[in-house]
């Protein structure tokens, strides 16, 4: 089954040509794309449909998502708001609440929360554990989160739970509980931070959960200057994500893992991904990240919703990326950029096509997953120039209307 997607006022492909193809068309064949080019040129297809001169992008990749919890952290936002600042400690009180949530319901939330993403335009997302901070807990938000999400990281290094020593902790982190979660897991992720884990606590977790075959991430840099970017770099991390407080040689070091990768052809050796979480940082009321400084350093840069109750309750890649434009001074393209090719980069799912059947997302060309995002507006520009405002039309999730 065919269907052509026509009269696409603009078609932002980020591809690796960084094409824009005005009045243009997509094909679509089960849930890959078989065809792009001028909406003149287009091949019969099974099916048409008329987006009536708007924009299409590739769905929004969410490389940083914390969507397993309960409860509430209203209380802890009025008080930052009105001057407190914000601590990991807070991680405590969602932690209390999701270990006394039923399977049943923690799926439910979590689902209803993928599905608030989706209808957005987000199209793959990550997730993490790091609500449960035990064995049977840990284990279940994993297994849970494996059901729900795209790619799911082990976040057992999320903070120590009160009363534990930090070292026992670290070591059932980086054994017992890492054990369980194994079979659920693509990533390991720890939260290097005052507060939380030590930059030593961090390598230990780390290393293990690289022995054991998990790809890394790191949370640095959100609250002070700190050890995560070089960690990440020095343990050949997939991304470093937060990144607000940046020394110089914290942008050298970051641009540096990427000297032995060809942007033009996507290939070579991967450095690590520079996430930046704009809602998140509003939320803190943190200096939003240097990501001007980042891209014009070379670094290769994502941008995600760090969707979760303590710090960022809200999944709209839309609003990041409006804020990106308007406040980070990145161009609108380059913002789409970091929130759909630079999510995949972060997540290793940038490459992919018909010759591997591992489908690329994040970008839109042929061989690639079918995630296309229909604007509501003639172009992309609108995300910015019209912030706040519900501008997804349709949404299609790998070759299937979602939206
Ligand atoms: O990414 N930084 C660590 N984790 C979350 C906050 C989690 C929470 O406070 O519940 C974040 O901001």
């Amino acid at each position: 089954m065919s269907t052509l997607i026509t009269n696409i006022a603009e078609l932002m492909t980020q591809d690796l040509e960084h094409r824009v193809l005005k009045d243009a068309a997509v094909v679509v064949e089960g849930e890959r794309i078989s065809w792009i080019g001028a909406a003149a040129d287009a091949p019969a297809a099974d099916d048409a449909v008329d987006v009536g001169g708007r924009a299409v992008l590739p769905g929004w990749v969410d490389s940083h998502t914390h969507l397993l919890f309960a409860g509430d952290r209203t209380a802890e936002f009025e008080a930052r708001m009105a001057g407190e600042s914000y601590a990991a400690g807070g991680i405590a009180v969602t932690m209390n609440a999701t270990r006394a949530t039923s399977d049943f319901d923690l799926t439910r939330l979590a689902l209803g929360r993928v599905d608030e993403a989706v209808s957005q335009g987000t199209t793959y997302l990550e997730t993490k554990t790091g609500y449960g901070l035990d064995v049977e807990h840990e284990t279940r938000s994993a297994r849970i989160a494996s059901t729900v999400a795209d790619q799911v990281t082990y976040l057992g290094a999320h903070l120590v739970p009160a009363g534990q020593d930090p070292e026992e902790y670290t070591s059932l982190v980086c054994g017992p509980m890492l054990d369980a979660v194994r079979p659920f897991v693509q990533w390991a992720d720890v939260f290097c931070e005052e507060g939380a884990f030590t930059a030593e606590q961090s390598r230990r977790v780390l290393l293990a959960c690289r022995d054991a075959g998990l790809g890394l991430r790191v949370h640095g840099n959100q609250l002070g200057e700190g050890p995560g970017v070089q960690l990440a770099v020095e343990l050949g991390a997939a991304s470093v994500d937060h990144v607000n407080y940046l020394a110089t040689g914290d942008v050298d070091a970051l641009a540096g893992t990427w000297t032995g990768w060809d942007a033009g052809t996507g290939s070579g050796s991967r450095g690590t991904v520079a996430t930046c979480l704009p809602a998140c940082d509003l939320s803190t009321r943190q200096p939003l990240a240097p990501a001007r400084a980042l891209l014009d350093a070379g670094v290769q840069m994502a941008l995600a919703s760090n969707c979760n109750p303590g710090t960022s309750y809200t999944s709209s890649m839309a609003f990041c990326v409006a804020t990106a434009v308007l406040q980070m001074r990145l161009s609108v393209h380059e913002a789409v950029r970091a929130a759909t090719y630079g999510g995949a980069l972060a997540l290793h799912k940038d490459t992919g096509n018909d010759a591997d059947g591992e489908r690329a997302v994040g970008s839109i060309a042929v061989g690639h997953r079918a995630d296309l995002h229909v604007l509501n507006a003639p172009s992309a520009t609108h995300l910015a120039y019209r912030p706040g405002m519900p501008l997804t039309y349709a949404v299609w999730r790998a070759g299937k209307q979602a939206r």
